[in-house]
């Protein structure tokens, strides 16, 4: 057992993240809003941020997925937020597993969920356009 690992072989920092959700809620009026996963295997994770310029000023998350996912989307919420958006991007699943302190194999999807969600939240802001400067 590892001097971190906790209950049912998750860090402690998981455990954190899952007992004492961050930033759990919507982002309004943002289009950078994105729901990824399979309602029908109960696996959900909705992710929202806040862009203003080239900056991430908020994110919010709501998970339907398991404790690792509830985490991830925790961790990946603090991992965006006050970020420039190439850095956003750049934010990979192994990233958010890793600020957790690893998950099991098992579990290496939920993190992919936080992946997933930032990438998709990211496409659609984009596409709605939310990105370009206003016409002087
Ligand atoms: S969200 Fe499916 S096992 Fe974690």
């Amino acid at each position: 057992m590892k001097a971190e690992e906790g209950a049912g072989g998750y860090s402690e920092t998981l455990l954190d993240h899952y007992r004492h959700p961050r930033n759990v809620g919507d982002v309004e009026g943002s289009a950078a809003v994105a729901q990824v996963g399979d309602p029908a295997h109960g696996d959900v994770l909705r992710f929202g941020m806040r862009i203003e310029g080239d900056q991430v000023i908020e994110a919010r998350f709501r998970s339907f997925g398991c404790t690792a996912a509830i985490a991830a989307g925790s961790m990946a919420t603090l991992m965006v937020t006050g970020k420039r958006l190439d850095e956003v991007e750049r934010v990979s699943n192994q990233d958010v597993a890793d600020a957790l302190g690893g998950l099991p194999e098992s579990k290496r999807h939920c993190s992919v969920l936080a992946e997933q969600a930032i990438r998709e939240a990211l496409r659609r802001w984009r596409e709605a356009g939310a990105g370009e400067t206003p016409c002087r």
